[in-house]
């Protein structure tokens, strides 16, 4: 895994903003999928100034979610999709089919998920997945424990991932279970981007490059992709 370390948080969402603008740059019909959560907040910021200044056009990518907490749809606060949207893909002049994101109000999962399957193989697979990471080291809703080979798939959640789910919901909601790419899925991408930020993310960090692939730690299993990047933060590097 390599890693790179930044300053701050805004040269780290503008290096991962421009390794999406390159990726698109090489193909314009790239498959881009980018995580929810706090941390690509900044990428979303530069992404859209970077479309508003002509320096990236979005007309002919195609994006797929990363994750959704089962039982939430877009009118939820701090669903997946409330957040991408909010801070992305309404800032951008999109058309209904470049987008694929689960529905977590759903009645079918099993169903939502072969359809994010099916989009991401009738595109050829993910051009660029930029990921965050869960305190307990999670990578979308894949959690201490998961398998390498799944793709599209749901997930019974774990309880810090449901403690830390607070912050997005700025309440306790009983969420479970989410439904999220798969290890295999992500692993297939061709440019990997985990990011993290912020010294709360320092141990995890640590724990992910010191450890030999090991689930319990899901983003190890990362390592087993050829190229797979780390971008922190200075605060985030602090226990390196
Ligand atoms: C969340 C999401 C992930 C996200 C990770 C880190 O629960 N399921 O997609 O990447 O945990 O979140 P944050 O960036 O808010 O720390």
């Amino acid at each position: 895994m390599n890693i790179e370390i930044v300053e701050d948080y805004p040269a780290l969402s503008a290096s991962v903003a421009q390794r999406v603008i390159d990726t698109l740059t090489r193909k314009p019909n790239a498959l881009i999928c980018i995580a929810g959560g706090d941390t690509p907040l900044g990428v979303f910021d530069a992404l859209v100034r970077a479309s508003e200044e002509g320096k990236v056009d979005f007309s002919h990518a195609t994006f797929v979610g990363l994750d959704e907490w089962l039982g939430l749809g877009k009118a939820d606060k701090g669903s997946c999709r409330e957040m991408v949207w909010g801070h992305f893909f309404s800032r951008l002049t999109l058309r209904d089919e470049q987008i694929c994101f689960f529905d977590g109000l759903t009645t079918d999962p099993a169903q939502e998920c072969r359809r994010v399957d099916r989009f991401i193989s009738e595109h050829g697979g993910i051009d660029t997945i930029v990921l965050g990471i869960g305190m307990n080291g999670h990578i979308g809703f894949n959690e201490p424990g998961a398998a390498i080979d799944t793709e599209c798939h749901v997930v019974d959640l774990d309880e810090v991932t449901q403690s830390v789910s607070v912050k997005y919901f700025g309440q306790a909601r009983d969420v479970k279970q989410g439904i999220s790419l798969g290890m295999k899925t992500i692993l297939a991408a061709k440019s990997v981007i985990v990011m993290a930020s912020g010294e709360k993310k320092a141990a995890i960090v640590a724990r992910t490059l010191r450890s030999d692939i090991d689930a319990s730690i899901p983003a190890t299993l990362l390592k087993n992709h050829p190229q797979v990047q780390m971008l922190v933060d200075k605060p985030a590097a602090t226990l390196l």
